[in-house]
């Protein structure tokens, strides 16, 4: 363990881990019941859980009979113990511009006056707001104020393209989109009110947008529909009453891709969420008062729902939002951020980690660090190579290492080391967060396996307060992919391997979900862009190891008849896919296929497809059902080189 001479206590010890854990297990309506005690509610729930999971009635609520307000948890009931203390530090992208501090009585009067320019705009309980916005303190207001009112936000990520924006209004059915004119990051501009223009084109004649001016960059302006938000805020009243709202009204749809080709509206409600997002950010973090906060993701993924907005500030927590990337001006920002603010607990993903490993130990060892106390990682497997790096050269060996294990779908941690009481292994998320009944699948009988060591897929056996409620609009959808395949469990699309110590490591997804830099996409996604290009005829896409992406999309493309594949088309085609859904989602590879492989009834083998993309064809396993062998055969002789 650790040296922690100057840190306080941790908050649980390997001994009250187990206690808890074997508790929260025995008796979970027991346990959870004192847990939402942690929140402020304005009727106080009498009924803990009530929670099905069987297949095809799934059904899950928790705390259902209490109301409150999620914005009040995590404002106004700070206000009067620590109004003065620091809620948000905001960085900016540029490190000669000041950093803000904002205290929680400021948050409360920003978050008070957006919330009545949102009424203004008649925004009212139940309505959806689409928040497409930088990492600004406008993002954290706009998420607050949405809460505050009882309506619901969908944030779109900032790097998504017009054409996923739009598809995300239209499918939530928005009221308003919250934009800005450009978003700095790294020292360039995204022009999101341009592409907030070019996506309400295709969305209803009423939605209204409401603009922040943040850069001061040129943007066209539709009168009547767009609103400036800072000089409505300004001439906003600073009272706004919190609506209540019922525990299961949901608080936000957040879009994330599956195996098919349409985003999920993941949809997570209000009490149990929060009661989730809370108690993990304080286990799993070891955050006590005063400590400074660092999570590092962007608002526009569940990381920074959970673990910048409304788990921090549900804690009274300092949360630091920082608006640039880690290699801007140079690989040494997040250090200096780090040392600039004193951060005490470090939460970012093993992509970045790797990215600055292979910039060299330089850039970390001229920071001082020393204000370090913890150090975490989400997204995806860590390898050991980044982990050590991280637990040598930035935490210099004093920083327990949480590798955290969750998903958008799970509202916050699942399987994590808690720090103090689990010993950690590098690669490992270790064992499972209180209250969480993970168990292992054998994947073709869907049968438990009951031995300590097991190796198939992951499901969870019982429900917890985070988990998400139904897809938006949809709940067979929500049934099928998570309640069919396995009846009686949560599946979570992952593999996962259990050793002798009843430790979880992750070995990916087993469906067909890459993870490229932490972000998860479904291949069928980025195929149905590239069909959707008048010069290709068919399009098959697989994940390959990639040194710093994790995961690299590898796309196999059958051009139309007559098309002749040159240099610039496949230059046309990733312009393309970046325009379609954005630059997370630019192929890395594209490999020109006269055919793709299927079987006789015409399903693409993918299997195959994936061993040629990892360069493991001498592996191709069974291909006796392919309807044409030689189309493997010139696959192979025409591979791209991954380097
Ligand atoms: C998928 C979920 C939850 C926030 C970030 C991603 C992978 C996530 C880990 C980890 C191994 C991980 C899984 C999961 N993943 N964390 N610590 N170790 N794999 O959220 O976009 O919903 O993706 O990310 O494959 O299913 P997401």
């Amino acid at each position: 363990m650790p040296d922690t001479a100057q840190a306080p206590a941790w908050h649980v010890d390997a001994a009250k881990y187990e206690e808890m854990y074997k508790a929260s297990i025995a008796d979970p309506e027991a346990f959870w019941g004192e847990e939402g005690k942690r929140l402020d509610w304005i009727k106080p729930y009498s009924k803990v859980k009530n929670v099905d999971f069987g297949y095809p009635d799934v059904s899950i609520k928790w705390y259902e009979d209490g109301t409150l307000n999620v914005a009040s948890n995590c404002v106004d009931r700070h206000l009067e113990k620590r109004g003065d203390q620091t809620a948000i530090i905001w960085e900016p992208d540029d490190p000669s511009a000041p950093a803000q501090h904002i205290r929680y009585s400021e948050l409360h009067e920003n978050v008070c006056r957006m919330a009545n320019v949102l009424k203004a705009q008649g925004v009212g309980k139940g309505d959806r707001v689409v928040i497409y916005l930088p990492m600004i303190p406008e993002a954290a207001y706009a998420m607050l104020a949405t809460a505050r009112i009882g309506a619901v936000h969908s944030i779109v990520f900032a790097g998504f393209s017009p054409d996923a924006l739009a598809n995300r209004i239209n499918d939530c059915d928005a009221k308003v989109v919250i934009t800005a004119d450009e978003a700095p990051r790294g020292g360039r501009k995204t022009a999101l009110k341009s592409n907030t223009d070019a996506a309400l084109l295709h969305c209803k004649d009423r939605v209204k947008c409401l603009v922040v001016k943040h850069t001061g960059g040129q943007t066209t302006w539709t009168e009547g529909r767009d609103i400036d938000v800072k000089a409505e805020m300004a001439a906003a009243s600073t009272d706004c009453a919190p609506e209540e709202v019922g525990a299961e009204d949901p608080l936000f749809i957040l879009y994330t891709s599956g195996s098919t080709g349409k985003p999920k509206g993941v949809v997570h409600t209000s009490g149990g969420y929060l009661v989730y997002a809370a108690m993990t950010h304080q286990y799993t973090f070891d955050y006590h008062d005063g400590d400074i906060f660092w999570c590092t993701a962007d608002v526009g993924w569940v990381t920074g729902h959970s673990y910048i907005i409304y788990g921090p500030l549900a804690n009274g927590a300092t949360t630091l939002m920082f608006e640039g990337v880690p290699t801007y001006p140079d690989a040494s920002r997040f250090w200096q951020v780090c040392e600039k603010h004193k951060v005490n607990q470090f939460y970012t993903a093993p992509t970045a980690i790797r990215a600055l490993m292979g910039q060299g130990s330089e850039f970390v060892e001229k920071c001082d660090l020393s204000s370090l106390r913890l150090l975490g990682t989400v997204g995806e497997p860590i390898n050991p190579e980044a982990w050590n790096w991280y637990n040598d050269v930035v935490g210099k060996g004093k920083c327990p290492i949480v590798d955290t294990w969750w998903q958008t779908e799970t509202g916050g941690h699942l399987i994590t080391p808690l720090p103090g009481a689990i010993e950690t292994k590098p690669g490992s998320a270790t064992k499972p967060f209180f209250g969480v009944h993970p168990v292992i699948l054998d994947p073709t009988s869907g049968e438990e396996i009951t031995e300590t060591e097991a190796e198939g897929v992951l499901c969870i056996k019982d429900s917890w307060p985070g988990q998400m409620r139904t897809v938006y609009g949809d709940h067979e959808r929500f049934v099928s992919t998570y309640f069919e395949q396995y009846k009686g469990y949560y599946f979570s699309g992952d593999g996962c391997r259990r050793d002798a110590d009843g430790y979880y490591w992750i070995t990916g997804r087993v469906d067909d979900v890459i993870n490229v830099s932490g972000h998860r996409m479904g291949t069928a996604e980025v195929e149905s862009a590239l069909v959707a290009h008048s010069s290709v005829a068919e399009a098959a896409v697989v994940g390959y190891p990639h040194d710093i992406k994790g995961q690299g999309i590898y796309a196999y493309v059958t051009l139309m008849n007559g098309i002749e594949p040159t240099e610039d088309l496949r230059k046309e085609l990733e312009k393309w896919v970046r325009s379609e859904i954005g630059p997370i989602a630019k192929p890395d590879l594209i490999q020109w296929a006269p055919g793709l492989p299927k079987t006789r009834s015409g399903k693409i083998m993918r299997r195959i497809l994936r061993k040629i993309a990892e360069d493991d064809f001498g592996a191709l396993g069974d291909t006796s059902t392919l309807a044409e062998p030689a189309v493997v055969e010139d696959l192979i002789d025409n591979r791209m080189n991954r380097k």
